[in-house]
């Protein structure tokens, strides 16, 4: 008895141990930033109570049960055996058929209202591939002043303006490094989630599912792929950068316009290895694409504005852009030079680059503000 008592104690505190793991919990389904969060959150708390009240009434029911009939030392015949009650059970078949019908009600229209797809919401495409998330804004005032005008294209970091209607696209693209003659592969079921800012909704290859949201607030909401996809899963990760109009304003501009030229000599090798002129180097544009230069790839993250400040992290969010404010080279070094080291299973090839030529890049990638 004593032994019990001591597992039962242990077991309460691990649990107010484990509760207490987190304290900032940036994603935290119960903290929403935005009304679809709010709503989602809304009717949580609403089934939250039925059903605290049924677990109440069946557990306190079996505890009840199980210490009143329990065998007894003095015990020498086996009590009645009975089959059936009939009153009973209609009883416990109706009384949840109740209780479900009742929280149909706000559930039912709860999807109705989250599936509403207003027509003047900003439209972005959320590809996923593994292992990160790809962005593309596909309303035509979004469209790059440069090339073929095509959308403005990002990875990682998904910019939003604060308090405007957001209609999400899902979809799920591979071809990934390893595609050949443009047939995509990897294609697997993701899933779309940042808890503060709206509910999990799948991403499936072939089918365009939606997430209409805003943001109440400037600030930066954490999300992750919620859908095992394979080995890196839980490196999937991505923010939400939500902006206030004249910040929102100033990086449009930015992301409009073409990358930026470097004019640092290890830069400039770098730019000239990335695009693979003199005949050296050349691989990274079959998957990368770099705006306003012959980078064109798409099945990997678009690296136009890979140093701009509110793309903060790379790699499927995997590593911070910037520590303290400086480039974090020694992440992306560790990347370019094994990128499977640090990240089993990406596409993204080991090409057995140079000390020299990682430097060089390194130097040409965080030219791109
Ligand atoms: Cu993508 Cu899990």
């Amino acid at each position: 008895m004593r032994r019990t008592r001591w597992w039962i104690l242990a077991l309460l505190a691990l649990t107010l141990l484990l509760v207490a793991c987190s304290k900032t919990a940036p994603q935290n389904t119960m903290n929403p930033h935005g009304p679809t969060a709010q709503t989602e959150k809304n009717l949580l708390v609403l089934v939250l109570w039925p059903a605290a009240a049924v677990f109440l009434v069946v557990e306190g029911g079996i505890l009840l049960i199980s210490i009143r009939l329990r065998h007894r030392k003095d015990r020498d015949r086996m009590p009645p055996q009975i089959h059936g009650n009939t009153r009973l059970e209609i009883g416990w078949t109706i009384a949840p058929a109740i209780v479900l019908a009742v929280i149909m009600v706000p559930t039912v229209s709860t999807i109705w209202q989250l599936a509403r797809q207003p027509a003047d919401a900003m439209q972005i495409t959320v590809e996923g591939y593994q292992w990160w998330w790809g962005f593309r804004y596909t309303d035509p005032d979004m469209a790059v002043n440069y090339g073929d005008h095509d959308a403005i294209v990002t990875a990682d970091v998904l910019v939003i303006p604060t308090g405007r209607t957001i209609d999400l696209s899902l979809t799920s693209l591979g071809g990934g490094a390893h595609s050949t003659a443009g047939v995509p592969d990897h294609q697997v079921i993701h899933s779309f989630w940042a808890p503060q800012l709206f509910g999990k909704q799948d991403v499936i290859p072939g089918e365009t599912n939606h997430i209409v949201f805003s943001a109440d607030d400037p600030g930066i909401y954490s999300g992750q792929c919620a859908e095992f996809c394979g080995l890196q899963h839980g490196k999937m990760k991505f923010r939400i950068r939500a902006l206030d109009e004249a910040d929102w304003q100033r990086w449009v501009a930015n992301e409009k316009s073409p990358s930026v030229q470097p004019n640092d000599g290890l830069a400039q090798q770098g730019m000239d290895l990335f695009l693979g002129v003199n005949g050296v180097g050349g691989q990274c544009i079959q998957c990368h694409a770099v705006g306003g230069t012959d980078a064109a790839g798409t099945a990997a993250p678009n690296l136009t504005h890979f140093a701009a400040a509110t793309h903060e992290c790379f790699a499927g969010c995997d590593f911070e852009s910037f520590l303290n404010g400086n480039p974090n080279a020694a992440d992306l070094k560790a990347w370019l030079a094994d990128p499977n080291a640090v990240k089993l299973g990406a596409k993204m090839p080991d090409y057995g680059l140079t000390e020299q030529q990682i430097d060089a890049l390194v130097a040409y990638l965080y030219s791109l503000t």
